[in-house]
């Protein structure tokens, strides 16, 4: 399995593109299926996530080109299959994306439920309670959300938790119902309003995405659109915060700061420099250590949960005593106990991690658990004395576009060890 190798201390320093956005391509392809007609979606990130998503809508038979410039072509009209199976659905969650949108459009789904969640309390529940809502007929059976019905019917949804696929997956299958829907307590991410950009292309009408409060007015019928990902808001704060715990000076490039707004003001208050632009962000330390912050997660705009682990890794070398409060999700700190093989002075109670920062961190062999997770453990082999080698990348593979050489070409001294090769 492959690993990445770090040799910390290297101060990064230079300009780095941002791809498109993984967790708007990936509604965005779920929502191909419901064009009447061919599709284009450029600004893609070679990710292995997207590769899942391809595979699951070529099994239905979805017919996909990659294209020049980062772009898929697709086209619905051979789909004959509405299955998304459990061998796929189990390493990308994100796979239930399919759901909304193949019962809109043919009437049926069949999807694997999501590993290891039980269907009622979470954590799909809420996607298939606002179907169930808005007339579809769903039984959950042999690990299957089995779904049918003629046509959706337009209604007032009001969802428990402001949930970012749910609200994603009802509002794709909101278009073609017949009638009205109303999503209260919608999710206010920028990947939701890129979705909803994306649908209104292809002949959708939606009014309030990104607030609190999503209308929809179903239509008979969708059809196919060019349509250019935005850029990925994680991947850009990630590497803002590789500028910070490095002492160095990142520029950020083809992004947009009004979607790290919440990110950019952690930053400045651990004494970066930050600068924007219109597509570009830039943040200087001037050498300086980075001091220690205080944040806790919340949906946006608030300060991301997918943000967390990255500042958890920051605090550990910074200057003071830093408390990170995850309140998103319950079981969110499993990079702390590595950080804590690498040195690391972080205490954790419930969902709050104090973190005292320490002059050096030292570089370990370490595992990585989870996508962000593995983030904050290549940051902190940024900095650590030593060789730092993260197993299990994978995780990373599946939302950081070419990271070694994106890392390599900032300064960073990282590579990748193929099998068990050093
Ligand atoms: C999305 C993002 C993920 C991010 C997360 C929170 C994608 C592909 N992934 O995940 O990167 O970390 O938002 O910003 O966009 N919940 C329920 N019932 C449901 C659905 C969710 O109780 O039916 C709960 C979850 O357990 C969690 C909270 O709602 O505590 C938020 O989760 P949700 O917004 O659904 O996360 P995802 O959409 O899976």
């Amino acid at each position: 399995m492959d690993k990445l190798l770090i040799r910390g201390g290297a101060r990064l320093d230079g300009e780095v593109r941002i791809s498109g956005s993984k967790n708007a391509v990936l509604p965005i392809l779920a929502a191909t299926l419901l064009a009447d007609g061919p599709m284009c979606v450029g600004n893609v990130p070679h990710l292995h996530d997207v590769t899942t998503m391809m595979e699951l809508l070529g099994r239905m038979g979805v017919s996909l080109t990659v294209g020049e410039r980062l772009a898929i072509e697709t086209d619905t009209k051979d789909v004959h299959c509405l299955r998304a199976a459990y061998e796929l659905v189990k390493t990308m969650r994100a796979s239930i994306l399919v759901l909304g949108p193949l019962l809109a459009r043919f009437g049926e789904a069949e999807v694997a439920l999501p590993g290891g969640c039980a269907i009622g309390s979470r954590p799909v529940n809420l996607h298939v309670d606002g179907l169930r809502a808005m007339g579809a007929h769903i039984v959950v059976e042999n690990g299957y959300i089995r779904a049918k019905a003629r046509r959706l019917r337009g209604t007032r949804l009001v969802l428990d938790v402001a949930t970012v696929t749910g609200t994603e997956n009802l509002l794709m299958a909101a278009t073609l119902a017949e009638g009205r829907t109303i999503i209260e307590n919608a999710a206010r991410e920028p990947e939701v309003i890129d979705l909803a950009n994306c649908l209104q292309a292809m002949g959708a009408r939606i009014e309030g995405a990104g607030t609190d409060e999503i209308v929809v007015h179903g239509v008979e019928r969708l059809q196919g659109c060019e349509y250019e990902v935005m850029p990925d808001r994680i991947e850009t704060g990630t590497y803002l915060v590789a500028g910070a715990i490095t002492k160095g000076r990142v520029k950020v490039k083809r992004t947009r700061a009004d979607i790290v707004d919440s990110i950019l003001h952690k930053l400045r208050a651990a004494n970066a420099e930050v600068k924007v632009g219109e597509d570009w962000i830039e943040l200087d330390m001037h050498g300086e250590r980075p001091r220690a912050v205080d944040a806790q997660t919340a949906p946006y705009p608030a300060f991301p949960t997918d943000m967390q682990a990255q500042f958890t890794a920051l605090n550990a070398v910074a200057e003071g005593v830093g408390t990170i409060t995850e309140t998103v999700f319950e079981n969110r700190f499993m990079h702390v106990q590595e950080l804590q093989r690498m040195g690391a002075e972080i205490h954790v109670s419930g969902n709050t991690a104090v973190i005292k920062g320490v002059e050096h961190l030292t570089g370990a062999p370490v595992m990585a658990t989870d996508l962000r997770a593995s983030a904050s453990l290549i940051l902190a082999g940024l900095v650590a004395k030593g060789e730092t080698l993260v197993e299990k990348i994978y995780h990373i593979d599946r939302g950081y576009e070419c990271i070694e050489e994106k890392l390599s070409l900032l300064g960073a001294r990282i590579r990748r060890v193929v099998g068990g090769k050093r």
